[in-house]
């Protein structure tokens, strides 16, 4: 069970109000504390593998936004940040499967170790564009860290270097995911049951 307080500014507490309606009943998956401790170890092995080299770390927006700006405050080097936004699924649970660049890098990334950060690894088409496109550029080296993997759900052959948590086939929201743009802000991980009320 998850609640949040409702945001609303003139809402009493007792009176009904969407917000408090959207977000109850929630199973969470991930708690806001196992998602800190487990960034936390990621970047302690991130830091362990640069030793001591510079990092530009790729952020994929929307949903990666979290746990980018957690995941650099646990990785001690010297880093910058850039974006890149792709196709997502749109508005449903399902994807397209057609993966498009909607942004891209703002700096070349030749000679650089770049560390790309994406908040679920799913089908691998995402990550599977990136990293071809990205490896054209040479960069010194090229990473991934992903918060979640679904293994069970690959299509293209890819891996991620660096695993939060690796889940069976479900869908999830919050901590940076959405379902069809909401829920990115729930601090917790938490499942999306097709029966839950949009
Ligand atoms: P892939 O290209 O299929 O690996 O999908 C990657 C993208 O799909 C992720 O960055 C998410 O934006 C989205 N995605 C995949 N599974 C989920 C989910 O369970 N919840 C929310 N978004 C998801």
């Amino acid at each position: 069970m998850h609640s949040l307080a409702c945001p609303a500014a003139a809402c009493s507490g007792d009176t009904v109000c969407m917000a408090t309606i959207t977000y109850k009943d929630l199973e969470v998956l991930f708690t806001r504390q196992q998602i800190a401790e487990r960034v936390a170890e990621m970047g302690a092995q991130i830091t362990r593998d640069l030793n001591g080299e510079k990092l530009v770390m790729v952020g994929v927006l929307k949903g990666a936004a979290p746990f980018l700006a957690d995941l650099s405050r646990a990785v001690q080097v010297d880093a910058t940040f850039d974006f890149v936004a792709t196709s997502s699924y749109g508005k449903g649970q399902r994807s397209s499967g057609a993966v498009k660049l909607i942004k891209d890098l703002d700096e070349p990334i030749e000679g650089k170790n770049v560390l790309v950060v994406e908040d679920i690894l799913d089908t691998g088409l995402t990550l599977s564009y990136l990293r071809k496109l990205f490896l054209q550029q040479r960069p010194k080296s090229l990473r991934i860290a992903t918060l979640l993997d679904k293994p069970s759900r690959r299509l293209e052959k890819i891996e991620a270097d660096y695993v939060g948590f690796s889940i069976p086939n479900l869908f999830v929201i919050g901590y940076g995911m959405d379902y069809a743009e909401r829920y990115r802000n729930l601090p917790d991980i938490c499942l999306m049951t097709p029966d839950h009320p949009e």
